[in-house]
Protein backbone atom coordinates (compact mmCIF):
# COMPACT_ATOMS: atom_id res chain seq x y z
CA UNK A 1 0.00 0.00 0.00
CA UNK A 2 1.21 3.69 -0.84
CA UNK A 3 1.17 5.76 2.03
CA UNK A 4 2.69 9.82 2.32
CA UNK A 5 4.61 10.27 5.48
CA UNK A 6 6.15 13.54 6.02
CA UNK A 7 9.57 13.08 7.76
CA UNK A 8 11.99 15.72 8.54
CA UNK A 9 9.63 18.08 6.58
CA UNK A 10 9.74 15.96 3.62
CA UNK A 11 6.95 14.36 2.28
CA UNK A 12 8.38 10.43 1.75
CA UNK A 13 5.53 8.42 -0.31
CA UNK A 14 6.46 4.38 0.47
CA UNK A 15 5.38 1.33 0.13
CA UNK A 16 4.85 -0.60 2.89
CA UNK A 17 1.70 -2.42 5.11
CA UNK A 18 -0.11 -0.11 7.08
CA UNK A 19 1.13 -2.27 10.40
CA UNK A 20 4.57 -1.71 9.83
CA UNK A 21 6.12 -0.25 12.63
CA UNK A 22 7.76 3.67 11.77
CA UNK A 23 10.87 2.80 12.87
CA UNK A 24 11.06 0.44 9.57
CA UNK A 25 9.90 2.62 7.40
CA UNK A 26 11.87 5.31 8.96
CA UNK A 27 15.40 2.91 8.29
CA UNK A 28 14.97 0.97 5.30
CA UNK A 29 12.72 3.12 3.05
CA UNK A 30 13.71 6.46 3.65
CA UNK A 31 17.64 5.18 4.58
CA UNK A 32 17.64 7.17 7.74
CA UNK A 33 19.85 5.06 10.56
CA UNK A 34 20.10 7.48 13.24
CA UNK A 35 16.73 5.77 15.13
CA UNK A 36 17.87 2.20 16.47
CA UNK A 37 15.96 -0.31 17.23
CA UNK A 38 16.64 -2.14 20.49
CA UNK A 39 13.44 -4.33 21.78
CA UNK A 40 10.59 -4.38 19.55
CA UNK A 41 8.35 -3.52 22.68
CA UNK A 42 8.73 -0.02 23.84
CA UNK A 43 10.87 -0.91 26.68
CA UNK A 44 14.08 0.67 25.82
CA UNK A 45 13.83 3.98 23.46
CA UNK A 46 16.44 3.29 21.17
CA UNK A 47 13.98 4.28 18.66
CA UNK A 48 12.65 7.71 19.87
CA UNK A 49 11.50 10.33 17.48
CA UNK A 50 8.95 13.02 17.65
CA UNK A 51 5.68 12.82 16.36
CA UNK A 52 4.16 16.51 16.58
CA UNK A 53 7.03 17.09 18.56
CA UNK A 54 6.56 14.49 21.47
CA UNK A 55 8.58 11.77 21.75
CA UNK A 56 7.13 8.43 20.32
CA UNK A 57 8.29 4.79 19.78
CA UNK A 58 8.76 4.30 16.38
CA UNK A 59 9.31 0.34 17.10
CA UNK A 60 5.69 0.03 18.32
CA UNK A 61 4.06 2.92 16.15
CA UNK A 62 2.39 1.71 12.63
CA UNK A 63 2.99 3.60 9.90
CA UNK A 64 -0.39 4.38 9.17
CA UNK A 65 -1.10 6.27 12.53
CA UNK A 66 1.20 9.02 11.57
CA UNK A 67 0.44 9.65 8.11
CA UNK A 68 -0.78 13.96 8.27
CA UNK A 69 1.82 14.26 11.13
CA UNK A 70 5.08 15.58 11.36
CA UNK A 71 7.78 13.59 12.47
CA UNK A 72 11.25 14.39 13.36
CA UNK A 73 14.27 12.15 13.58
CA UNK A 74 17.70 13.12 15.14
CA UNK A 75 18.83 14.26 11.81
CA UNK A 76 16.10 16.55 11.50
CA UNK A 77 16.15 17.89 14.83
CA UNK A 78 17.08 21.85 14.56
CA UNK A 79 15.40 23.42 17.55
CA UNK A 80 17.27 25.81 19.95
CA UNK A 81 17.37 22.73 22.50
CA UNK A 82 18.43 20.37 20.01
CA UNK A 83 21.77 22.50 19.20
CA UNK A 84 22.08 22.79 23.09
CA UNK A 85 21.67 19.03 24.24
CA UNK A 86 23.95 18.50 21.13
CA UNK A 87 26.26 20.65 22.01
CA UNK A 88 26.05 19.74 26.05
CA UNK A 89 26.50 16.34 24.86
CA UNK A 90 30.19 16.40 23.03
CA UNK A 91 31.02 18.22 26.02
CA UNK A 92 30.40 16.07 28.47
CA UNK A 93 31.23 12.96 26.34
CA UNK A 94 28.10 11.06 27.20
CA UNK A 95 28.33 8.64 24.53
CA UNK A 96 29.87 5.35 25.36
CA UNK A 97 28.83 2.74 22.98
CA UNK A 98 26.36 5.01 21.64
CA UNK A 99 23.64 2.48 20.99
CA UNK A 100 21.13 4.12 23.00
CA UNK A 101 22.21 7.76 22.36
CA UNK A 102 19.70 8.90 19.02
CA UNK A 103 16.80 7.79 21.44
CA UNK A 104 18.09 9.48 24.55
CA UNK A 105 19.01 12.83 22.75
CA UNK A 106 15.63 12.94 21.16
CA UNK A 107 14.07 12.55 24.93
CA UNK A 108 16.15 15.42 26.34
CA UNK A 109 15.14 17.53 23.52
CA UNK A 110 11.63 16.95 23.83
CA UNK A 111 12.16 17.71 27.63
CA UNK A 112 13.15 21.14 26.73
CA UNK A 113 11.61 21.72 24.02
CA UNK A 114 8.41 21.19 26.56
CA UNK A 115 10.08 22.72 29.62
CA UNK A 116 13.04 25.02 29.39
CA UNK A 117 13.94 24.87 33.38
CA UNK A 118 13.07 21.29 34.48
CA UNK A 119 13.84 19.77 37.70
CA UNK A 120 15.58 16.36 38.77
CA UNK A 121 12.24 14.77 39.17
CA UNK A 122 11.63 16.16 35.59
CA UNK A 123 14.50 15.14 33.85
CA UNK A 124 14.48 11.56 35.83
CA UNK A 125 10.66 11.09 34.55
CA UNK A 126 11.63 12.12 31.13
CA UNK A 127 14.25 9.81 30.98
CA UNK A 128 13.70 6.66 32.75
CA UNK A 129 12.15 4.65 29.85
CA UNK A 130 15.31 5.37 27.96
CA UNK A 131 17.67 2.61 29.03
CA UNK A 132 21.44 2.62 28.58
CA UNK A 133 23.04 -0.65 29.03
CA UNK A 134 26.75 1.37 29.43
CA UNK A 135 25.25 2.97 32.44
CA UNK A 136 26.20 6.91 31.04
CA UNK A 137 22.81 7.84 33.21
CA UNK A 138 25.29 10.24 35.16
CA UNK A 139 26.48 11.70 31.98
CA UNK A 140 23.32 12.17 30.53
CA UNK A 141 21.52 14.31 33.47
CA UNK A 142 24.67 16.14 33.57
CA UNK A 143 24.53 17.34 29.89
CA UNK A 144 20.92 18.22 30.02
CA UNK A 145 21.73 20.62 33.11
CA UNK A 146 24.46 22.21 31.26
CA UNK A 147 21.83 22.39 28.33
CA UNK A 148 19.32 24.01 30.43
CA UNK A 149 22.12 26.00 31.50
CA UNK A 150 23.14 26.96 28.18
CA UNK A 151 19.25 27.99 26.76
CA UNK A 152 19.33 30.08 29.82
CA UNK A 153 22.53 32.15 29.61
CA UNK A 154 21.10 32.14 26.15
CA UNK A 155 18.02 34.04 26.89
CA UNK A 156 19.50 36.33 29.14
CA UNK A 157 22.37 37.89 26.39
CA UNK A 158 19.38 37.69 23.77
S1 LIG B 1 13.29 -0.40 20.07
FE1 LIG B 1 11.56 0.82 20.47
S2 LIG B 1 11.52 1.04 22.62
FE2 LIG B 1 13.13 -0.41 22.25
S1 LIG C 1 25.88 4.33 25.42
FE1 LIG C 1 25.90 2.16 25.19
S2 LIG C 1 23.81 1.59 25.53
FE2 LIG C 1 23.90 3.68 26.05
Amino acid sequence: MSMTINVNGIDHTVNATPDTPLLWVIRDHIELTGTKFGCGQALCGACTVQMEGQAIRSCVTPVSAVQGKKITTIEGIQSDAAKAVKKAWEEEQVVQCGYCQSGQIVAAITLLENNTNPNDDDIDTAMSDNICRCNTYVRIRSAIKSAVQDLTNQKRSG
